[in-house]
């Protein structure tokens, strides 16, 4: 299956880019095939609403930034893993603006969506669980796991286990 991750956080060596790595090193040892685009360090806009993808656009989205890198493997992904650190209690800034591009093309290809979420403090993700939900319930696609890590349980090999178990499991 083709597998695309896209990690919010803007620290590369950062928490969040811990566990992507340990999910990738599982997912291909089963034999997926898995693509990651930082987009907390891309330059991506959030949506500006102006409807050219749904007319002259037929799906195109008008804005000329780092969405432009993604769209074509959103267009062929089975599977969205989505990964971020919590910031104030939501995805971060980055991953939102992202994550409003995805209206240009309609419900993405992906019929399954993952998620990966680091934090400081336990018990911040009920939001952003909720807001994956909903939406990968609009998108009419399945939830194959989600994998919490807060605080000092950060970068310990118990964490990056469990990302990596998650990766596997697929
Ligand atoms: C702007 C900002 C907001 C944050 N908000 C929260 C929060 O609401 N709850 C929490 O537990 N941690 C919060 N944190 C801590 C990060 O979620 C935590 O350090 C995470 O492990 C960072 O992941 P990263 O290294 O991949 O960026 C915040 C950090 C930043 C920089």
């Amino acid at each position: 299956m083709k597998i695309l991750v896209l990690n919010g956080s803007p620290r590369k060596n950062g928490n969040t880019a811990a566990l992507v790595a340990a999910f990738k090193e599982g997912a291909e040892s089963t034999g997926h095939e898995v693509t990651v685009f930082n987009v907390g360090n891309m330059k991506i806009n959030g949506c500006l609403a102006c409807e050219y993808c749904h007319g002259a656009g037929a799906g195109k989205c008008v804005q000329n930034d780092d969405m432009q890198k993604l769209y074509p493997d959103m267009a062929s992904a089975d599977m969205v893993v989505l990964a971020s650190p919590v910031h104030y209690w939501s995805f971060t800034g980055q991953m939102q603006s992202c994550i409003t591009r995805f209206y240009a093309p309609g419900k993405p290809a992906a019929m399954k969506y993952g998620m990966i979420l680091s934090s400081e403090s336990p018990g911040v993700y009920d939001a952003i669980i909720s807001q994956y939900k909903s939406c990968i319930g609009y998108f009419g696609a399945k939830d194959m796991g989600i994998i919490t890590v807060h605080g000092d349980e950060n970068k310990s090999e118990a964490a990056l286990k469990k990302a990596r178990d998650f990766g596997a499991s697929l």
